[in-house]
């Protein structure tokens, strides 16, 4: 028996039971279906029988019991995290991708992440660490956490052995679990990231790199200036990124009529050695004074006066979906099963 990279078994050789497979329609429509020995697909267009599958190659067309054809492919990473349980929103794929280089993540780091939600970004930190790095990751939300766990494992088809998971804020649950000066870097995907600022400052080594996911020009803004008040980290930078996909298709070449107009912005700095003090940098613009009505705007502010607002920010206003803890169980039990599944997966050849 050979035992290669973690999760390689999922991805090459003969297609198995346990693993997922993407069936693609002559009309461009992918269904992502989980093998089983004896397992059937029911659509309107026919039975297929999982078994005129398994033990076959991916990249094959195949008909089901009516003759209406499909193509066979195992799902990429980027195809996974779009087709899996979801408790909370995924990280995109072109988001994930920046995160990776961004934060600059190599293999045998060790990583903190915060929040999980459904374990998107932490199948490419894991991903990105390989085998000898390790991912701590930490998430607020207990049924958000066992979404997580499924969908990595069944990713992998088997625990990674360098991700831990805990349970808790993680501004109080990495400050007990991590040395100081010991993480790499940080990747954040949260509402108020500013709330973890002491705790990564802490954790951080010299040199480290935290990147943080923001959905809004609200909660970048606040971060920056919450990270140049607190000292210790360089000057933040900020990005976001626009995918174009594109029709190529005799004459017909020009941009797809859609495309994903937005999701988020990263936000980066590095933690400087203890004690030091960043550079100002020169070409940082004087920064005006604000007016009363600037500080009416500012989401830190307007919310002062409410006793029920959390320091002012109120994160309803943001206007993000919440998932009920019904469904997110519900999720959670589709999540692992599919991950029992992918880890009956033989891992030889
Ligand atoms: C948008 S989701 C993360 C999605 C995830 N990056 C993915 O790609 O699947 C944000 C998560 O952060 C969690 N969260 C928010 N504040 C947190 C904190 N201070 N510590 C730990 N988790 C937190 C929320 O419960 C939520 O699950």
């Amino acid at each position: 028996m050979t035992h290669g990279p973690i999760g390689a078994h999922m991805r090459k050789g003969p297609l198995r039971a346990g693993q997922r497979v993407q069936l693609t329609d002559r009309k461009g429509k992918p269904s992502t279906i989980t093998l089983q020995d004896g397992g059937e697909w029911h659509t309107h267009q026919g039975v297929l029988r999982h078994d005129t599958l398994i033990g076959r190659s991916e990249g094959i067309v195949i008909a089901n019991d009516a003759g209406y054809e499909y193509q066979v492919l195992r799902p990429l990473l980027n195809d996974y995290v779009l087709s899996m349980p979801r408790g909370a929103t995924v990280v995109y794929p072109k988001d994930s991708a920046q995160i990776v280089q961004v934060a600059d993540i190599f293999p045998g780091a060790h990583v903190v992440e915060a929040g999980v939600g459904s374990g998107a970004l932490s199948i490419s930190l894991l991903r990105a660490v390989g085998d000898q790095g390790t991912v701590h990751s930490y998430e607020r939300r207990e049924d958000f956490r066992d979404i997580a766990v499924g969908n990595v494992e069944a990713f992998f088809g088997q625990e990674h052995p360098g991700w831990q998971v805990r349970v808790g804020d993680m501004q109080e649950e990495a400050l007990r679990a991590e040395e100081p000066g010991s993480v790499d870097r940080v990747v954040l995907d949260m509402l108020a990231p500013w709330e973890c600022l002491e705790a990564v400052k802490q954790i951080l080594a010299p040199g480290g790199v935290w990147v943080s996911y923001v959905a809004s020009v609200t909660q970048m803004s606040r971060l920056a200036e919450a990270l140049r008040a607190s000292g210790g980290f360089t000057e933040p930078e900020a990005h976001e990124t626009m995918l174009r996909t594109w029709n190529v298709d005799g004459l017909a070449v020009r941009p797809d009529h859609r495309m994903v107009a937005h999701t988020g912005f990263l936000l980066s700095a590095r933690r400087l050695a203890e004690d030091q003090t960043p550079l100002q940098l020169k070409k940082r613009e004087k920064v005006s004074e604000a007016s009363s009505e600037d500080r009416a705007a500012w989401p830190g502010e307007r919310w002062k006066d409410d006793p029920d607002a959390e320091e002012g920010w109120d994160p309803t206003a943001l206007k993000t979906r919440t998932v009920s803890g019904k469904k997110s169980r519900k999720t959670a039990a589709y999540a692992q099963k599919i991950a029992d599944q992918a880890k009956e997966v033989p891992r030889d050849g």
